[in-house]
């Protein structure tokens, strides 16, 4: 039987909807026909390279939500769940100066330092698991990972991380434009955003009197040149970081085991050279990324590819589809580590440009690095795996992997 094909300004529905989770390239594909194409529900998808590169760099486009009418974002802007928008909310002049103080505490040389932390809780993870033959990148191995080197880098001690997971999952579900949320959700997603505020104000109070070497620490000291974070930033601060520590690192190192799984011969290269896995997760991050759009919302009218955007409508950058353009990429649904000229939208571009890249990288290439050594004949046990629901944050939720043993 043939299927009668989407409509075009039906595309980006059928992108969100939970069926289409496990390859939503083929519709990101169609997407692209149209660079920027009006949706049935008034949102402007723009999908190629180009034309997302623009809007990135472009001050007529705003990250703040409570500027938007409606689409995504406008449950986390209004109503319960309004408080003091973390940075990526906010646009310049505003996000420049939080910015710059936050960029502050995260210097190379703290990230650089991290990176013993991280080969430490890469192998206690891996031996925990000596006496299997199946694991569960996900939940043995690609979450606990970024969670304990975010709570480490913050300040924040890890028997509390457990309390971190449940709240973090409440939240995220609310930057999730797919979600239409139950009353029982909303409620949940308040109470986690009220106890991890009331987490924070006594933490950062505790740094405030005892400061140690910790991001947080460094952030409540406020002897920065340029100023200090009001507090209340402080806290939808430490939220982000936590939630975006959370929530996108795991889906780099499983989305970079699932391809690795399904190209073997890569596997084979990046065992005889583990420097491979530095453009491996570059080419991870283009072809299959943990953040596939972004929102936005359009300050003035903004024509674009023949099309006028309105003023005050929400705008999907579809990155990860810009990501597979042909007029950028040369084979472009090819998983080619050794590609040339990778500049991804992986991290963003612009203004927003992710704070937490160096990390992200140190880990996903470390924790790499470590998988393809030490797994001896790993194969996929379930292909494709179940994905979560999120489709901005999109990755799986399981991914398990049978192996002979655990090499030394
Ligand atoms: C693989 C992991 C990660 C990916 C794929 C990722 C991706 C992104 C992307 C695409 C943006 C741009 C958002 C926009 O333009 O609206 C972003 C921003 C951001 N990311 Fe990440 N991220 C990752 C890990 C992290 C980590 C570990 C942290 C924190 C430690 C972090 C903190 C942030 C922050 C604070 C911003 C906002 C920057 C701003 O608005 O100026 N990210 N990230």
């Amino acid at each position: 039987m043939t299927q009668t094909p989407v409509a075009p300004e039906k595309l980006f529905a059928q992108v969100l909807d939970p069926v289409s989770r496990a390859n939503p390239y083929p519709l990101y594909a169609r997407l692209r026909e149209t660079p920027v194409s009006v949706q049935e529900d008034g949102t402007y998808v723009v999908s190629t390279y180009r034309e997302i590169s623009l809007l990135l760099h472009d001050p007529r486009i705003s990250s703040d939500e409570r500027k938007s009418a409606h689409g995504a974002g406008a449950l986390a802007a209004s109503g319960p769940l309004s408080t003091t928008p973390p940075f990526i909310f906010i646009d310049p002049p505003e996000h420049t100066r939080f910015r710059r103080l936050i960029m502050h505490q995260f210097t190379p040389q703290r990230i650089r330092g991290m990176q013993e932390h991280i080969e430490q809780t890469v192998h206690a993870l891996l031996d925990a698991r000596k006496q299997q033959h199946q694991l569960d990148i996900v939940q043995d191995f690609a979450y606990p990972l970024p969670v304990t080197i975010i709570c480490h880098l913050l300040g924040v001690p890890p028997e509390d991380e457990p309390r971190f997971r449940v709240w973090s999952s409440a939240l995220v579900r609310t930057l999730d434009p797919t979600e239409s949320l139950s009353e029982a959700e909303v409620q949940q997603a308040v109470q986690s955003r009220t106890q991890i505020r009331e987490y924070m104000e006594k933490l950062s109070a505790a740094r405030r009197t005892h400061p140690q070497d910790d991001l947080l620490s460094g952030l409540v000291a406020g002897d920065d040149p340029d100023g200090r974070l009001p507090e209340p930033d402080l806290l939808a601060t430490m939220q982000l970081l936590l939630i975006a520590g959370h929530e996108t690192t795991v889906n780099l190192i499983t989305n970079s085991m699932l391809a690795l799984l399904r190209n073997p011969e890569v596997l084979d290269r990046l065992r005889r050279n583990p420097d491979l896995a530095i453009p491996m997760v570059e080419e991870v991050l283009r072809y299959d990324p943990p953040v596939q759009f972004r929102t936005r919302t359009t300050l003035t009218d903004v024509p674009l590819a023949g099309v006028t955007i309105p003023q005050g409508a929400s705008v999907a950058l579809l990155l990860a589809a810009g990501d597979r353009d042909p007029a950028r990429f040369v084979e472009p649904d090819r998983f080619w580590p050794e590609r040339d000229d990778n500049e991804h939208f992986g991290f963003g571009g612009g203004d927003h440009y992710c704070v937490g890249a160096p990390l992200a990288r140190l880990e996903a290439v470390t924790a790499l690095k470590a998988l393809a050594r030490h797994l001896d004949g790993p194969r996929l046990v379930t292909d494709p795996p179940p994905y979560r629901r999120n489709a901005a944050l999109r990755g799986p939720e399981h991914l398990q992997v049978a192996f002979e043993r655990l090499n030394d």
